[in-house]
């Protein structure tokens, strides 16, 4: 008798328990599989399809004249592979009078495999569209004379967290019952407080209803309507829809962690501290007694400073001093994989990039470059390299890329900038500069240097941070190189002849194609245009 009343409670404890145990287990929302394709589902498309407004019929007999100086702004469906033609064909020609030439980018493959690349590059460029649109990015247009007030722009909340939807109100004409719905598709809806004579329907849901017959009630009640995000997928929108008798609207709702901060301890105020705020990374190829006298030139004005190298010569020397660190790599491994190498290992909160033939001089002010960078949103400031003629460059660049068809985009580079930079009357705001800049470490570390361009790159780092690095360039903070100009009567050492095997390959090696090749896949560009 006893052993049965145990076998009974035993039974009872252990039921409840499961019952605890799944209900604390039961998801709020079950979602089973989560579709994690960045694009919009279907029932929302068709929704915006049909939210277009008719176009109106009387509207199309109205004459109107097309302004060619405004009409001729509006991107072509295509961008064309066209450079300037005409001008001079004299010796020097481009030099004195630059014209735009046009280079396609396709010629990288050849023709047999050209169609197949074609097709790749497209499969991946979907799937690239894919992951980076979000419904956010969705056109939606606010019909006339709805009787909804609904926010706009600006909502967002972090991942499966709740926020209330500021801004929701109806003004409608008198009538019995006033019903307004709201539908989501990765959260639910519910109301922060209940208002007398409101109906709430569907709280807690992804479909909730209130009813009133009083507006003012309804309207009070709209007030305390809150959004929680109960899919996990940040990155990523909610697209939610208001509808009332008769009309709808549609707000996005962005899914998204806070970004993350970043931050430097620069130490105490007052001057800079170069050495505490930015570290010298450059690269080395066999060229030991250029790179000796950089940092003799370094030392003789920063003296404790951070210099990073990254050496990738076939039989590295030591360098070594104070404030020196290193960085062997296997032979010949390149200009980008080195600068990669060099940039991943600075831990302060800006790195200056040198070539190893450039020599400090008394004008070349760290502290200018650090001053632009630290008063505006700057993510990169160039400076100018003074030759041993007295030439000095800056190499400005500015970058525009023109939206193309399938056989892709355009991409023009033409020398100059955009414009003088308030209070530092040396500085512009540009999109491509020199070898030698300072730069925001962790901005330039997100870009990287895409190590499949072993020689000739430069400028491919700008077209990669175009869109994410914000460039300046000052020519007031000078660096000078040691010089390059071959004279004839001069000979060349061993090494800076095997330098300029691997650095200055012919226009037709192998190293033109690959930086094409990548122009035309990675960056889905057919057609570059420069002067
Ligand atoms: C609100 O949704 C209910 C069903 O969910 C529907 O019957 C009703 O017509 C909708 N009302 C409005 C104003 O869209
Ligand atoms: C500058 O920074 C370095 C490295 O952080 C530090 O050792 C040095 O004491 C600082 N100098 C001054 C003047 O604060």
């Amino acid at each position: 008798m006893r052993s049965l009343r145990k076998t009974v409670l035993l039974a009872i404890v252990v039921s409840v328990l499961l019952v605890v145990a799944l209900l604390h287990s039961w998801p709020t929302r079950a979602y089973t599989t989560v579709d994690v394709w960045q694009r919009p589902g279907p029932a929302v498309e068709r929704h915006l399809e049909e939210r277009f407004p008719e176009p109106d019929h009387r509207s199309a007999n109205i004459p109107y004249r097309v302004k060619e100086s405004v009409a001729g702004l509006l991107a072509r469906n295509g961008c064309v592979c066209e450079g300037e033609t005409g001008g001079m064909n004299l010796p020097f020609a481009q030099l004195l009078f630059p014209r735009v030439s046009a280079h396609p980018m396709h010629t990288a493959f050849e023709a047999s495999e050209l169609d197949e690349m074609k097709k790749r590059r497209a499969k991946e460029y979907q799937g690239f569209q894919m992951r980076t649109q979000t419904p956010a990015d969705m056109l939606i247009v606010a019909e006339a004379n709805n009787p909804l007030q609904y926010p706009t722009q600006g909502m967002e909340v972090r991942p499966l967290k709740t926020i209330l939807i500021p801004g929701l109100a109806v003004q409608d004409h008198p009538r019995e019952l006033y019903t307004v719905n709201f539908t989501s598709t990765l959260g639910t809806l519910n109301v922060a407080a209940e208002v007398e004579g409101v109906k709430v329907k569907g709280d807690g849901e992804m479909r909730m209803t209130l009813t009133s017959s009083l507006l003012s009630n309804l309207n009070r009640q709209l007030q305390f309507v809150t959004y929680t995000n109960t899919l996990f997928h940040p990155s990523t929108a909610d697209t939610v829809q208001f509808e009332t008798e008769g009309h709808q609207a549609m707000f996005t709702i962005k899914v998204r962690h806070g970004v993350t901060p970043k931050l430097y301890n620069t130490g105490p105020k007052g001057e800079y501290n170069i050495s505490a705020l930015v570290t010298i990374a450059t690269k080395t190829f066999l060229r030991y007694d250029k790179l000796q006298a950089l940092i003799d030139s370094v030392r003789k004005y920063y003296s404790t400073v951070t210099i990073v190298i990254a050496d990738d010569s076939e039989n590295p020397k030591t360098v070594s001093g104070p404030y020196i660190e290193h960085y062997i790599m296997p032979f010949g491994k390149g200009w980008f994989a080195g600068r990669n190498l060099a940039v991943s290992q600075v831990t302060t909160k800006y790195v200056l990039w040198v070539d190893d033939d450039f020599i400090f001089t008394a004008n070349t002010k760290l502290e200018k470059l650090v001053d632009v960078l630290e008063r505006t949103t700057l993510d990169l400031v160039g400076g100018a390299v003074r030759e041993a003629t007295g030439y000095t460059a800056t190499y400005r660049q500015t970058i525009s890329i023109e939206p193309g068809e399938e056989e892709g985009d355009c991409l023009h580079m033409r020398r100059g900038f955009h414009h003088i930079i308030q209070g530092f009357p040396n500085c512009v705001v540009t999109d491509g500069v020199i070898n030698f800049f300072l730069a925001r470490t962790d901005k330039v570390q997100q870009v990287g240097f895409d190590p499949r361009l072993a020689r000739v790159a430069h400028l491919e780092f700008f077209i990669d941070g175009l869109g994410s690095l914000h460039v300046g360039s000052c020519d007031d903070v000078i660096v000078n190189h040691a010089t390059k100009i071959k004279l004839p009567w001069v000979s060349q050492s061993e090494s800076d002849k095997t330098y300029a095997k691997f650095r200055y390959p012919p226009a037709s090696s192998d190293a033109t194609h690959t930086k094409n090749g990548l122009l035309y896949f990675k960056n889905r560009f057919q057609c570059l245009t420069h002067n």
